[in-house]
């Protein structure tokens, strides 16, 4: 008979050897590196002693071809739950030691088993991608594991919030996996991921490039928009997974978590008023604006590099949570391009899936004009900020800080589109076009008589903005809730929202809309 001890000491050891990975060879060569393994990852990602192991004894099948001899810690993917401040989340992290995290079925399974619970007990996922790819040698069971994987990333998306942390190679079909969740979060340091890499585009295009260009974070961040935010190493994406999660809430049937503070009253703050340049044509620095409207420190900007004549964002005001969508107007004068539309559409939908009050802020001078806009189909991209926004049914509250021109003024969540208040500052100018372009097309005979056209356009220009473009304009006909004191924006964006958060929206039964894609 098998005594009780010997049991213990044959469960310590296989546990030891699951713990080890892929061996302490390539685990210490690894942290030489300065990257954290897997476990290190999950380590630092939890509140202490909280984590929870699910699968460490799982195995791949010896039946595949060269397996039989194989053994992987694992399957090569940690995968548990654990706390975050006090709050569950369910995580996976791919382990590079073991045959490159290289993912086959058993594997595939791991994850996708989380995945189900986490949807079952609604906490949000947080994945950490470090893997080869489709391990070879299980040939179609690791691509069937690919779409289980996908298939679940669709189910709980917009169930509860996933969080893809790219932290090693994410390349071929694999990256489709970040793709489909909620945010992406890749480090500078070891990361790449791209469908076809250097070697492959240089066979069939002859063109060679650089892992960087094709699959490198600075380049998902500021071209491609595949990530959300660029971090400098493992512990600085913990770090940003760690502030995300803080105003998220753990899924679809629960508020965010709210910080209401006790009282809030209408309240001046006259370093707003200090901003406004005394010139319409001059630019303002949104930024600034939006450090006033938040709680101090309680900003966090979301896909910072990509398009950046669009900010978004998430905030609290008061202690509520919110989505910041504001115009940008010392980037292409934040008109809306094609970029600036997808990135804000996205955010606004993914608001709108977690009861996320959403503030947007307008100063925008319209649509981005050109021939490369028009060919690459501006109108479908702009389109969806209108389906985002019209769609959205959280709480929506629109300052209308200076332009608010044509198209743009209705795809920044006017009235129409939605918004439960629109408050604009006496510096709006609320119109179908911009003064000056207005006046070349009301006046063009008038200017061409004058003796000095420029000087004439000038007074034009301000007497269209006085009458035509004038707040009260939009305020006499109702579109405005209020005209309102630029330091007084803050505490009635605060009140507004502690109003709307009882807000009910119930819509005709659908499958779903169709938007713009
Ligand atoms: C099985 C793999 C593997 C794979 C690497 N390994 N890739 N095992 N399947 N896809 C193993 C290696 O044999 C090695 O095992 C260990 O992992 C580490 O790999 P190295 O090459 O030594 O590491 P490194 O030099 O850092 O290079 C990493 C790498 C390279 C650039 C990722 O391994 C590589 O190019 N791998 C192939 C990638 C690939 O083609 N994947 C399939 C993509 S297609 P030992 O035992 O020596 O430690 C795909 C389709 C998905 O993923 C479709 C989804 C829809």
């Amino acid at each position: 008979m098998t005594k009780f001890s010997d049991l213990l000491e044959d469960m310590r050891r296989r546990q030891e050897a699951i713990l080890n990975g892929g061996g302490a060879d390539k685990l210490a060569q690894r942290r030489a590196k300065g990257l954290l393994t897997a476990r290190d990852r999950l380590d630092t990602l939890f509140d202490e002693a909280t984590f929870q192991e699910m699968g460490a004894h799982v195995r791949h099948s010896a039946r595949h071809f060269g397996m039989e001899s194989k053994n992987l810690p694992a399957d090569g993917v940690v995968v548990g739950t654990g706390y975050v401040n006090g709050r569950m989340v369910s995580a996976f992290a791919q382990d590079f030691t073991v045959l490159g995290g290289s993912l086959g079925k058993m594997h595939a399974k791991k994850i996708v088993t989380m995945m189900e619970e986490a949807a079952k007990f609604g906490s949000p996922v947080v994945a950490f991608k470090d893997s080869a790819g489709a391990r070879i040698q299980e040939g179609v069971d690791a691509l069937s594991g690919y779409g289980c994987v996908f298939y679940q990333n669709v189910l709980l998306s917009g169930v509860v919030p996933q969080i893809a942390v790219v932290c090693g190679p994410c390349a071929g079909g694999a990256s489709y996996s970040p793709a489909l969740m909620d945010f992406v979060i890749m480090t500078r340091s070891n990361a790449y991921m791209f469908i076809t890499g250097p070697e492959v585009i240089k066979a069939v295009t002859g063109r060679a490039v650089t892992m960087q260009e094709v699959g490198g974070a600075d380049m998902h961040a500021a071209v491609s928009g595949n990530v959300h935010f660029l971090a400098e190493d493992d512990a600085d994406a913990i770090r940003i997974v760690k502030k995300l999660l803080s105003f998220l809430p753990q899924n679809n049937s629960e508020d965010p978590p709210h910080r209401p503070s006790a009282d809030i009253a209408l309240a001046e703050d006259d370093g707003v008023r200090t901003l406004i340049p005394d010139d319409p044509q001059l630019p303002m620095d949104v930024r600034r604006v939006i450090e006033h409207i938040v709680d101090p420190g309680e900003f966090l900007e979301v896909h910072r590099s990509f398009a950046e004549n669009i900010i978004v964002g998430f905030g609290r005001v008061e202690g509520i949570v919110v989505g910041i969508v504001a115009n940008e107007p010392t980037v292409r004068a934040g008109a809306l391009d094609m970029d600036a539309s997808d990135k804000a559409a996205r955010f606004i939908r993914f608001c709108n899936c977690f009861n996320i009050p959403l503030v947007t802020l307008v100063d925008v001078p319209g649509f981005l004009p050109g021939v490369e806009q028009e060919r690459g189909g501006i109108i479908r991209h702009g389109a969806k900020m209108l389906f985002a926004y019209a769609s959205c049914t959280t709480p929506k509250v629109t300052v209308i800080l200076r332009k608010a021109y044509g198209g743009s003024y209705l795809a920044m969540c006017a009235r129409e589109m939605g918004a439960d208040f629109v408050f604009a500052w006496p510096t709006a100018e609320i119109a179908v076009m911009g003064a000056e372009g207005a006046v070349t097309v009301l006046y063009a005979k008038e200017l061409k008589a004058a003796a000095d056209p420029k000087a004439k356009a000038k007074e034009f220009a301000a007497a269209y903005r006085a009458e035509f473009a004038s707040p009260y304009q939009a305020a006499a006909h109702g579109y405005i809730t209020d005209v309102i004191d630029p330091a007084l924006t803050r505490s009635t964006v605060a009140l507004a929202l502690r109003k709307a958060l009882s807000k009910r929206d119930i819509r005709p039964p659908k499958k779903h809309g169709n938007i713009p894609l």
